[in-house]
């Protein structure tokens, strides 16, 4: 047939995912084997026990990747993986799979970008049109991305500190919450309320970029504060107020960038990308730009899987950008 069925492959920080992707549109399986447990008890996660895992697990998941999809290795057009960003041990458990993979079967590999792969799990929902910008929302990365065409991206803002769901983890860590926190303080802001007005830091500066370190910061000095005076504060309002600071600024720089750039489509994604709030406030905002497509990542396609690796491989598959064996993981790759 003329379908393309790409085996993919992520391994870059806590989750071990293989997934087959047909023509970087249709899932037919995503096996994600998460090593969540293994970190918690450490407050974040741990770059050695991560390889580790990656090696245990991802035979399984490459198994039950391929008998989820009820396809054999001879049905397979390409082999693809994510080479970095992201932990270097961990990178290299899937690099090394996939490279074996696609020798062993005389596949092509196709190497992809972990932040180009989230992206792409917008096109589970509809298929990307350009030009887009992408907010792009994740534990390691906060940045709008223009993408004037495919394969073509442009940080046009970013993140000066903290990620958006590492200040998430952070303050979560400070309410007790367990790792990582950013479901968990979303689903304790939808109670609460915005009572502390935390700072929007940058909201009114003439750039696309963000900063979340002083809101973090105020963020501790107020639980500091009350432990100190033996004040219980309101769990449920600490989230909300947190949660408002983000979401404004993230919809406001995202508003400022959408009428410096006119472009067809405006993409969230990433693993905070899953965000309600975030997800809500855009929405609303999208109404003064009835020219644009707001296109959301799916929810389960918003953390880190194999899938997004597949539907991004299906570009470079396409322009036949394969690598050799010679593919090294790339701990801290950019577009
Ligand atoms: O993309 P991702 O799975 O991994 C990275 O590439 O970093 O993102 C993980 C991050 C974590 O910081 C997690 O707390 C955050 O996404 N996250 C959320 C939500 N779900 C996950 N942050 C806010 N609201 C959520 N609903
Ligand atoms: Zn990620």
């Amino acid at each position: 047939s003329e379908d393309n069925l790409i085996l993919s492959f992520e391994s870059s920080c806590d989750e071990t995912s293989v997934a087959v992707v047909k023509n970087g549109r249709t899932v037919l399986s995503n096996v994600v084997a998460t090593q969540i447990k293994s970190h918690q008890r450490f407050g974040g996660v741990v770059p050695e026990v991560a390889s580790r895992h990656h090696i245990e697990q991802i035979t399984a998941c490459i198994d039950d990747a391929l008998t989820e999809a009820d396809v054999d290795y001879d049905d397979l057009n390409a082999v693809a993986v994510t080479y970095g960003p992201g932990l270097v041990g961990a990178l290299l458990v899937g690099v090394t799979a996939a490279k074996t993979v696609a020798f062993a079967h005389q596949l092509p590999l196709v190497p992809v970008n972990h932040m180009a792969g989230h992206i792409y799990a917008a096109q589970f929902e509809k298929t990307i049109e350009f030009p887009a910008l992408a907010l792009l929302v994740s534990g390691g990365h906060t940045e709008l991305v223009l993408m004037p065409e495919p394969g073509k991206f442009e940080i046009i803002g970013e993140t000066r500190d903290d990620a958006a769901g590492e200040a998430y983890d952070k303050i979560g860590r400070v309410m007790g919450l367990s790792y990582p926190a950013g479901k968990e303080v979303d689903r304790l802001a939808h109670i609460g309320q915005d009572t502390f007005h935390f700072p929007r830091a940058m909201d009114k500066t003439d750039d696309f970029d963000f900063s979340f370190s002083g809101l973090k910061s105020a963020f501790i000095n107020t639980v500091h504060h009350a432990d100190q005076i033996g004040e219980t504060l309101s769990k449920e309002d600490l989230a909300a107020s947190f949660q408002q600071a983000v979401v404004d600024v993230l919809a406001d720089k995202t508003v400022k960038a959408l009428n410096a750039y006119p472009v067809k489509q405006l993409i969230l994604a990433g693993g905070v990308a899953a965000n309600q709030g975030l997800r809500d406030r855009l929405d609303e905002e999208l109404k003064q730009f009835p020219e644009v497509a707001f296109v959301k990542a799916p929810l389960q396609y918003c953390g880190d899987n194999a899938a997004m690796v597949g539907a991004e491989a299906y570009v470079g598959f396409e322009q036949q950008t394969f690598a050799d064996s010679n593919l090294n993981a790339d701990p801290s790759l950019e577009f």
